[in-house]
């Protein structure tokens, strides 16, 4: 089955002191939605931004804002990113359980928010496994999260298939997309590419977003 292919622009690769022309860059060259990393130097090593930013960002794009959480205790700020204007919130397998998790998903519902489920790189499938019937997309990370620029893990690509078998929804491929690596997640199986350094450092984003898009 063919599905849809979407580009998510990591805004981590972006120039912070320009948030919102590098928004509109991103926008006029065909971006679907925009990734955000939000990290809290607990569960990565790393520190990014929060809602404050988050609200900021509602006001300078009609995209919509797709919230990766890399944080510890991710359904304490939920509803902090939802007030901010957040679509999408992906929050870690290895921080939540299932009852926690559902009620949530119901709750963000009555929002219109897509509470999304994402998985690190050595975090086993059986682990996602009873979130799929639940959810409408999936992040795989193909690197360690807390940092852009890294180098994309072929070691992921079974486990891509593995979750593409028994999941119909989109899976977003965060970490390390480039024109190297992205047919190869596409070809295992995700839909959604989130892609920062690719995209931000690239000469000419409206072609580098077009290709994207194009993966078959
Ligand atoms: C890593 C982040 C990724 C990152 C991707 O922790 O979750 O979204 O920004 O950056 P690149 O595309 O440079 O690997
Ligand atoms: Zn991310």
């Amino acid at each position: 089955m063919k599905r849809e292919i979407y580009v998510s622009p990591s805004l981590l690769a972006a120039d912070f002191s320009y948030l919102k022309a590098e928004i509109k860059k991103v926008e006029v060259a065909g971006a679907d939605l925009i990734h955000i990393d939000v990290m809290d130097g607990h569960f990565v090593p790393n520190i990014t931004i929060g809602p404050v930013v988050v609200r900021w960002l509602r006001k300078v794009t009609d995209l919509p804002l797709d919230a990766h959480l890399m944080i510890k205790n991710p359904f304490k700020y939920i509803n902090s990113f939802v007030k901010a204007g957040a679509d999408i919130i992906s929050v870690h397998v290895e921080t939540i359980n299932k009852t926690a998790f559902l009620k949530q998903k119901k709750k963000l519902e009555k929002f219109g928010v897509d509470l999304a489920v994402a998985i690190n790189p050595e975090t086993p499938f059986s682990k996602i496994k009873p979130y799929l019937d639940f959810v409408d997309m999936v992040l795989v990370m193909t690197v360690h999260p807390g940092f852009g620029g890294q180098k994309f893990m072929h070691s992921v690509m079974p486990k891509l298939r593995t979750i593409r078998k028994s999941f119909q929804g989109d899976i977003q491929i965060d970490g390390g997309i480039n024109a190297q690596t992205y047919k190869t997640a596409v070809k295992n199986g995700a839909n959604i590419l989130a892609a920062g350094t690719y995209i931000f450092k690239s000469k000419n984003i409206h072609k580098t977003i077009k290709g994207l898009r194009n993966a078959k």
